[in-house]
């Protein structure tokens, strides 16, 4: 639609309709499936009908023929003719199901998350979706939180990296040139403004109290660089931010977000989150609510109506307000104009469509050799993997069988491919024998634990020539509100692992989580580990191509794994203290350490076997123009030709603030044949120097090292200086 179309569209619209463009609810109360009486007084109940025919966006409508009827009786009923737009969690794929995006992380491959959002994109608008909640870009340190499955790691650099992909997957690649979101392609939302990760100890909605130094180096830079990629819409966390909550945090909002950052696109809240100022008990009530989010710079409030109930009076009252809402209600309808919906308010949404595209082969062949890069070969002792053809293969525990594979927030997918039929397609003639393998219940359910059938699994497995401890947590245990303070195996597969161990067999753990999980106990006994996460549709399949050495295995960790949970947080990107270890002759006591414990993670950032030997050499630094090439040879010493993921990072030796040991600032992903060796060059600027010093963001001259390897634990270093 031409924008003078646009402005006499807005400047038609009433007070109360510029309001209920602004309020989202779930389609199910939009249609009248569902009461407003069951959300308990976040929305008023005695909305008018008019209201609801007047609200400007839905959340949760999935298929093509259910959106295109909601959207026909929508138009119908709406005075304006002011199509909806529809919104949805599209988190890791739509029905073919990529790996969580913390295993996504793993991969290292930013390609591999824009393909991966370009293929849900595609599904997703075929079945009516307009617009994603992804990605989420909260930085995560706590295994605790449930959320970190949801997001690519503990890294700003490679989680901003990430996030800008996904960005240009889902709305395309021509967007930032077209400012139009084309056919097959849907808005992003980037979440969850700001630092929803930092919730004090790991529990879900929690306070967030950062410096702000912290926040602006670590929590941050992530959500602005999908800004900088062009995404369409921002929303607000549950959490605070500096004492506020953020939905009502004007400084963050306003501030840091569209006036520093130049983001002119959609602010919406989370679920409810403006009601939840109330509880916070930063607002007495709902009309203080809506004053603060408008006031804030938020445009939509999604699942509670305090917006709607009190913005009339008001904008009567406030002319500030009255200019915040007309902005707000501009900005959504530019929204709806970039996806074209005044021209074809349904889009991409057609049952054809969706029929062929949904599952289609050429989607889960992509989700196959996305997860096979997603799968983290944490140990391998004595070649134990791959899988050799011909070998009697046990599989115990939980999953061995289980298709309940796909990850939390996985909305519109169906099973996924279990362990067993993954290596049943790989190896038909294999003798796989399985043991102990009743699902793993849910937390939510009140299920601790696994049967326990260790005497029969032992008796049944004791003769393979290897035996693979399928174990880990229940998928509905992982994603929103679902903190754990014990982040072990539970107790039977614990000792189901110990026992199958005693059986002299190499034993290969294979761990399904959402999350690092504290495995260190087992991880000892056993030959090999495998961090298989919830890898999606393909899970099984994909699991049984680097079992099998079809695929070698690449994934490096994108979040360090916990010693125990007495440790966390634990990362990699941390800063040294004044005693890291003495030099003037007193006692180790006084050092920065636990007693009971090393300091360092299990397995840390980056860190990721492969069945070749890679080796580095002759790292060196040179000047180049206005910034620095560092070059590092990388060898493939030993093994058949495999992925390595050549990593750089910087330390600032000295400088106003305090710098972290390690900061990641460059990735690249190396195929060599056997024997091969490759020269790999990355270019570092002075803005990859630069650090929030209390006004901005600037690189000091001094001393830097340039660290470069593959894991954060084992890196040549070179130094340099600006
Ligand atoms: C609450 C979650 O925090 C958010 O990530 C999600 O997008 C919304 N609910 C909508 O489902």
């Amino acid at each position: 639609m031409k924008q003078e179309a646009l402005d006499r569209l807005f400047d038609s619209l009433t007070d109360r309709e510029k309001l209920a463009e602004m309020t989202q609810l779930v389609t199910s109360l939009l249609t009248g499936r569902e009461d407003m009486a069951t959300t308990g007084g976040s929305l008023e109940a005695s909305l008018l009908r008019s209201d609801l025919d007047s609200v400007g966006t839905t959340l949760n409508c999935f298929g093509a023929a259910e959106s295109r009827r909601v959207q026909d009786e929508h138009l119908a009923a709406n005075p304006h003719k002011i199509p909806l737009l529809f919104m949805a969690d599209v988190i890791h794929g739509y029905r073919t199901v990529f790996p969580i995006p913390l295993a996504m992380g793993c991969s290292f491959d930013c390609e591999a998350a824009r393909e991966s959002a370009e293929i849900a994109a595609r599904e997703c608008s075929a079945a009516g979706v307009q617009l994603t909640f992804s990605p989420m870009a909260d930085l995560v340190r706590d295994p605790r939180w449930g959320r970190v499955m949801e997001s690519t790691g503990e890294d700003p650099w490679l989680n901003g990296k990430m996030a800008a992909a996904m960005v240009r997957g889902y709305q395309g690649g021509d967007y930032e040139k077209t400012g139009v979101i084309g056919p097959g392609h849907v808005a992003a939302c980037i979440k969850h403004f700001a630092a929803y990760g930092a919730s004090e100890a790991g529990r879900d909605y929690n306070t967030v109290d950062l410096s702000e130094g912290m926040l602006r180096e670590y929590y941050l830079p992530a959500y602005l660089a999908a800004v900088r990629a062009g995404v369409c819409m921002a929303m607000t966390s549950f959490n605070t931010v500096d004492r506020v909550p953020a939905t009502v945090n004007r400084p963050l909002l306003r501030g840091i977000l569209r006036e520093e950052n130049g983001f002119d696109g959609v602010v919406i809240t989370d679920y409810g989150a403006l009601y939840e100022t109330l509880a916070h008990g930063a607002c007495a009530d709902k009309r203080e609510a809506a004053k603060k989010a408008i006031e804030a710079g938020v445009d939509i409030e999604m699942m509670s109506t305090c917006i709607l109930e009190h913005g009339e009076e008001l904008m009567r009252e406030d002319d500030g307000i009255r200019q915040a809402v007309d902005e707000a209600v501009r900005r959504i309808l530019a929204l709806k104009n970039k996806l074209g919906l005044f021209e074809n308010p349904y889009k991409d949404a057609d049952e054809e469509r969706e029929k062929a595209l949904l599952l289609c082969p050429a989607h889960r062949e992509a989700a196959r050799r996305i997860a096979g890069e997603s799968i983290v070969l944490l140990k391998n002792e004595n070649h134990a993997l791959p899988l050799r053809e011909g070998m009697k293969i046990g599989i115990a525990g939980p999953f061995a069988r289980s298709r309940s594979v796909l990850g939390s927030w996985a909305l519109a997918g169906t099973d996924g491919v279990s362990l067993l039929e993954g290596l049943r397609e790989a190896w038909p003639q294999a003798e796989l024998r399985t043991a102990m393998d009743g699902e793993l219940g849910s937390l939510f359910d009140g299920v601790t634990d696994v049967e326990d059938k260790i005497d029969e699994a032992c008796a049944a497995l004791a003769d393979c020539d290897v035996i693979l401890a399928a174990v880990g947590e229940n998928q509905n245990d992982t994603g929103e509100c679902s903190s754990k303070t014990d982040l072990r195996l539970t107790k039977n597969q614990r000792r189901m692992v110990k026992r199958l161990c005693a059986l002299g067999r190499p034993v290969v753990l294979v761990v399904f989580s959402g999350r690092p999980l504290e495995i260190r106990g087992e991880a000892e006994q056993c030959a090999a580990v495998v961090q298989a996460w919830f890898l999606g549709t393909e899970s099984g399949t994909a699991l049984a191509d680097v079992l099998t050495g079809r695929v070698n295995p690449s994934g490096r960790l994108a979040m360090s794994f916990p010693q125990t949970v007495g440790q966390i947080p634990v990362y990699y990107n941390r800063m040294n203290t004044g005693r890291p270890r003495l030099t003037n002759g007193q006692a180790d006591r006084f050092i920065t350490r636990f007693i009971d414990c090393p300091n360092e993670p299990l397995y840390p950032f980056g860190y990721g076997l492969s069945y070749t030997k890679f080796t580095y050499s002759g790292l060196r630094v040179e000047r180049s123009g206005d910034g620095w090439q560092v070059c590092v040879t990388v060898r493939s010493e030993e093994g058949p030709e495999g992925t390595e993921t050549v990593q750089l990072y910087i330390r600032d030796c000295a400088a106003s603030r305090v710098r972290p040991l390690q900061e990641l600032r460059g990735v690249q992903r190396v195929r060599l044949l056997p024997g091969e060796e490759r020269e790999v060059r990355f270019t570092l600027t002075e803005d990859d120097l630069a650090f929030w010093n209390g006004e901005a963001f600037a690189a000091e001259p001094g001393g830097f090292l340039a660290m470069a390897g593959g894991s954060s634990d084992k890196l040549l270093t070179a130094p340099f200086s600006l």
